[in-house]
């Protein structure tokens, strides 16, 4: 890879779907503050509605996308296919010296390949997580992006543990911390101030939050009615607050002919409300990836909804239980919860708000060596 002289380096940094935008948004901060790099942000156009991108934007005050791909939704292969054909065009003309992806959305496949069949250096935050499970489009996405990077920067143990059993050498591979939790560091005091709660009439503590848009969860109708049913039981306890994922309101659409389940649904919130929901919640019940990161640094229980995770350390360290689809088990583990039964729970190694200032440092480091130095 080619050490820079004079100039700046030159990082394109790609988000293009919901879970993309708080990991990138303290990532292009850190890159913007220091001399040695000069950092462009492209938004693929995955998501596009106000409420799953642009309020993410304003409330994690992530500058205008210099880019916009306007991909939008599609069956994955043509969603790749469009940001693969997109952005290989941008890099053409832009030739910076890195692409900078997180996570593990379509965008995040799309974005990586294009740039490595250039020669453009990859950096893949959020590397390494593996749910084992490849009928999850994400952990295809993970695994491929993984192998055609030039940079791995793991969140967990486990993610060098995977890579390095895949083939990865380890001098690519550095345990930076969770990007993810610098955002939510950066906002859970601004989060605390909004009046989510009293407009809901909810009162911290006494309510339930839950999320569920994974394919396996609601394109199946008999798992999503079962899941319903349950939920709205523990609802009769605890009042469930489901901001519902279009994806998921399309399905009870098409699946349930429309009928919704009872429980307090809400449109898709922002970033920063649904932070305040999460940090004074009782319970939540999720099939979310990042949800369970955030609940395990807030102290706050998590019944996961699926059969297996790729955040491992959110079991063995933070408050997260995986605790599948069958009602039985997730009627059970969520009384325990009710009835005062609580993990107490710790806050895993690096998810300490500093993730990104690591990550920029093992690139100047690499990019710019000599040049040392922070701002
Ligand atoms: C994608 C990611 C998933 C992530 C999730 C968060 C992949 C493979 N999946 O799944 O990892 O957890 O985002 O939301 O990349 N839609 C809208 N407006 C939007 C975006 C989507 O209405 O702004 C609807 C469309 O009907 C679309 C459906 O939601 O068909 C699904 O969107 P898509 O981006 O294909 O996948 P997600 O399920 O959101």
């Amino acid at each position: 890879m080619a050490v820079r002289g004079a100039g700046p380096v030159r990082v394109l940094a790609v988000a293009g779907a919901r879970p993309n935008f708080m990991k990138i948004a303290p990532l292009l901060r850190e890159l913007r503050a220091r001399e040695g790099f000069a950092a462009r942000l492209v938004h693929t156009g995955q998501h596009y509605d106000t409420a799953m991108s642009e309020s993410f934007f304003r409330d994690l005050g992530i500058p205008e996308p210099d880019a916009n791909l306007g991909v939008g939704s599609g069956p994955h292969g043509r969603q790749t296919g469009q940001v693969l054909e997109k952005i290989e065009d941008l890099l053409q003309g832009e030739r910076p010296d890195l692409v900078l992806v997180v996570g593990d959305v379509n965008s995040t496949l799309a974005a990586a390949l294009a740039a490595v069949k250039l020669g453009i250096a990859v950096a893949h935050v959020e590397a390494g997580l593996r749910s084992g499970d490849r009928s999850m489009p994400e952990e295809i996405n993970r695994l491929l992006t993984d192998q055609i990077s030039d940079f791995l920067f793991t969140t967990e143990p486990a993610g060098a543990e995977h890579l390095l059993r895949e083939g990865v050498p380890a001098e690519k591979i550095h345990f930076v911390g969770n990007v993810m939790i610098d955002s939510l560091q950066a906002h859970l005091e601004r989060a605390r101030r909004l009046d989510v709660l009293e407009r809901l009439g909810l009162e911290p503590g006494k309510f339930g939050v839950l999320t569920l848009h994974r394919p396996s969860n609601v394109d199946e109708p008999a798992r999503l009615q079962a899941l319903f049913e349950v939920l709205e039981e523990i609802h009769q306890r605890l009042p469930i607050v489901f901001p519902v994922h279009p994806r998921t309101r399309d399905a009870i659409q098409d699946h349930l002919g429309g009928k919704s389940p009872q429980l307090r649904l809400t449109e898709p919130l922002g970033y920063l409300e649904f932070l305040r929901l999460l940090a004074d919640a009782g319970l939540v019940l999720t099939d979310s990836g990042g949800i369970q990161e955030e609940t395990t640094v807030l102290g706050v229980p998590c019944l996961t909804l699926r059969e297996n995770t790729e955040r491992p350390i959110t079991v063995a360290e933070g408050t997260n239980t995986v605790v599948g689809t069958d009602p039985a088990t997730i009627r059970a583990e969520a009384l325990k919860v009710l009835d005062g039964e609580r993990r107490p729970g710790r806050i895993p190694e690096r998810w300490d708000g500093r993730a990104a200032e690591r990550i920029v440092d093992v690139l100047e480091q690499a990019f710019r060596p000599g040049t040392g130095g922070r701002r």
